[in-house]
């Protein structure tokens, strides 16, 4: 964010508000930022003769200036390979200095709309006065209220094409408060306008004397936005460790909140070790304070372990710690939300690995309703359970932006498939200890004399993993091994009885069955898993479970043509005939590994022959 850095210091004494635009290019958004920009007369002036050329080029305006090139000329390059597209404009009046993020209004833009509302004071939801309220609105303003904004503008745009007629913009107005007030906004102010005709935008509009409220340029340099985010004593997450030289270590971050002073005392979080602060260091010099928003380092007086992640924070009230989490999730994936697949969580400077355990429900965001959910797909949002690897520092969202935000990352591509506000913390794991054991899994291998292991086939139904499967047991039982085989078709008879084949079965269904190889290898066996397994994502949650070369993935490499000519169940028949629904292959997918330790193709080679091939790796060692 070095701009934005960059713009605030040269404004530094006025007062800042934050506001982000929510409406589509058809409702005229593009329009009203551009125009917004231009007559507050702080447009670079070479921007402004490249719009008057490129509006002459492409424009839709005849020879006025068409301000949505001006937005959308830019989102166009933004788009490509950047997943949240939000831009940040800046321009000021003589009252305030502004920050616009403008988010593009598409209806599968929800997380751009996420990602500029969660650091907004203030929204501005702009709609088509012919048009009135739509779904996106209702969308648009209950993201905006799950995100903590507290402050909304209804923009009642293009009044000019409307007749400016006062009845049709009182009707939606009403409709707006309404909705507003079923989701708690407090304040919300409705303005007519045509932000192509300048109607109300920066000046009382003449055309519509009925109106006597201020435009909406007066309106965002006086309203009065309530930042009072509760005062929770100072938070600085942990962006990295400052460590010139042997004599100097410094902790570098953005203070979330409060103030912090040489001499106070803070403990370092989730640790809890406490020292004092000795010196708040900033390019400028040694500050003799520092306070929510600022970007500082600074030194303790003990020497004490912190790093990237960590917060340090007001000794005297230090946030929460938890591992376990009730939040509201706005899934941004293509892929679903599925409880059960491990996702890596982003908090503050933090990055731990997540499970949402469970769906509690889902919010329509059209009507905000509750509704049953087994997963969330793209632009869903729902109220979830989330248990973390580690215990992290938070604060629940209403108290703090900052520690009460995460995103949830694909552990794959690394992209940002959820955002997440934490309602509070569940405690119940928190009175569950481990309880430590003298035998272990060394000396429970050493009297069976073997290496504990788990051997993961994975592959299509009628593949032949537990024809396979049985053959190695029945030879390493031969040479004195003790082994077991855990197989799909069998576990579903008892402990999975419960389970079916749609995605989140399917998850939850290896979930469990990993978890029992583990106790399995850690009761020192030879443990064989027959599961299709048919993700990714579930196979690397098994093999994070066991110790570097514990786990071995085999894929057994049958093509789906031979799989199911043979169709030894006659599974694939019904599948054909659509008895059975989500088979896999059929009309649900099979994400064949990438890097196995082992493939074995049983086209070119017998049962028998793979088997022997499998014993013997494992006698290697
Ligand atoms: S997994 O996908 O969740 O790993 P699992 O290995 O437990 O599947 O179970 C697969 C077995 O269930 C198959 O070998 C087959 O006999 C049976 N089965 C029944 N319905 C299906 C289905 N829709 N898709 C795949 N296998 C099915």
């Amino acid at each position: 964010m070095g701009v934005v850095d960059d713009y605030l210091r040269r404004h530094e004494a006025k007062d800042l508000l934050r506001f982000i635009t929510c409406g589509s290019v058809d409702d005229g958004k593009s329009t009203l930022i551009g125009r917004l920009l231009h007559d507050s007369k702080r447009l670079l002036d070479d921007q402004v003769s490249a719009l008057e050329r490129d509006s002459r080029r492409h424009g839709t305006q005849g020879e006025d200036i068409d301000f949505a090139l001006l937005v959308d000329g830019l989102a166009a390059e933004r788009e490509q390979g950047i997943t949240i597209d939000v831009a940040y404009r800046f321009f000021d009046t003589d009252k305030r200095k502004f920050i616009v993020a403008d988010c593009p209004g598409h209806e599968q833009y929800t997380r751009n709309m996420a990602t500029g509302a969660s650091t907004a004071d203030l929204a501005v939801v702009l709609v088509d006065a012919r048009k009135g309220l739509l779904p996106q609105t209702r969308r648009h303003t209950y993201i905006v209220s799950l995100l903590g904004i507290r402050h909304v503008v209804l923009a009642v745009n293009k009044m000019d094409l409307a007749g400016f007629d006062r009845a049709l913009f009182e009707r939606i107005a009403a409709e707006y408060r309404a909705l507003a007030a079923s989701l708690g906004i407090a304040d919300v102010a409705c303005i007519p306008l045509s932000a192509l005709r300048g109607d109300n935008l920066l000046e009382a509009s003449p055309r519509m004397p009925w109106y006597d409220g201020p435009s909406l340029l007066q309106h965002l340099e006086t309203v009065r936005v309530d930042r009072a985010a509760a005062d929770i004593g100072f938070r600085l997450p942990v962006q990295w460790v400052c460590r010139p030289d042997q004599d100097f270590r410094g902790f570098a971050g953005t203070i979330a909140s409060g103030t912090v002073a040489p001499g106070d005392a803070v403990a370092v979080l989730p640790s809890g070790q406490r020292s004092r602060i000795a010196r708040i260091v900033t390019a400028d010099g040694d500050l003799a304070q520092a306070g929510a928003g600022q970007a500082v380092v600074v030194t303790l007086a003990d020497e004490i372990d912190a790093s990237r992640g960590d917060v340090i924070a007001a000794a005297a009230r230090p946030p929460e710690i938890a591992d376990q989490f009730a939040a509201h999730v706005l899934w941004m994936g293509d892929r679903p939300l599925l409880p059960g697949r491990p996702y890596w969580l982003r908090i503050g400077t933090r990055t731990v690995g997540a499970q949402v355990t469970e769906i509690k429900h889902r919010v329509d965001v059209d009507t905000q309703e509750q509704l049953a959910a087994k997963s969330l797909a793209l632009n869903e949002v729902g109220y979830c359970n989330l248990y973390l690897d580690q215990a992290v520092p938070f604060e629940a969202y209403a108290d703090s932006r900052a520690l009460g935000a995460f995103i949830l990352v694909d552990r794959h591509d690394n992209a940002t498939v959820g955002a997440g506000t934490i309602d509070f913390a569940l405690r119940r794991a928190g009175n569950i200890h481990w309880q430590h054991l003298d035998v272990d899994k060394a000396a429970r291998a050493r009297i069976k004399h073997q290496r504990p292991r788990c051997l993961w086939f994975t592959g299509l139904s009628g593949a032949g993993k537990s024809t396979i499967a049985n053959l190695v047991e029945k030879r390493l039982t031969a040479l004195g091994r003790h082994t077991y085989v855990l197989d799909g078709d069998n576990i579903r008879h008892g402990l999975n009885k419960d389970l079916g084949f749609t995605d989140a079965d399917r998850v939850e269904n290896i979930r469990r069955v990993a978890e029992v190889a583990r106790l399995m290898v850690d009761a020192g066996l030879i443990v064989l898993v027959s599961f299709i397994s048919p993700f990714r994502a579930e196979r690397r949650m098994a093999r994070a479970l066991f110790a570097e070369g514990e786990f071995l993935e085999v894929h057994v490499d049958t093509p789906l043509a031979v799989a199911e000519a043979r169709d030894a169940k006659g599974l694939y028949a019904k599948a054909r005939a659509g008895e059975l629904r989500n088979f896999t292959g059929i009309d649900s997918p099979y994400e064949a590994p990438e890097a196995a330790e082992v493939v074995l193709d049983t086209v070119a080679e017998a049962p028998e022959a793979l088997a022997e091939r499998l014993v013997a790796l494992l006698l290697a060692d």
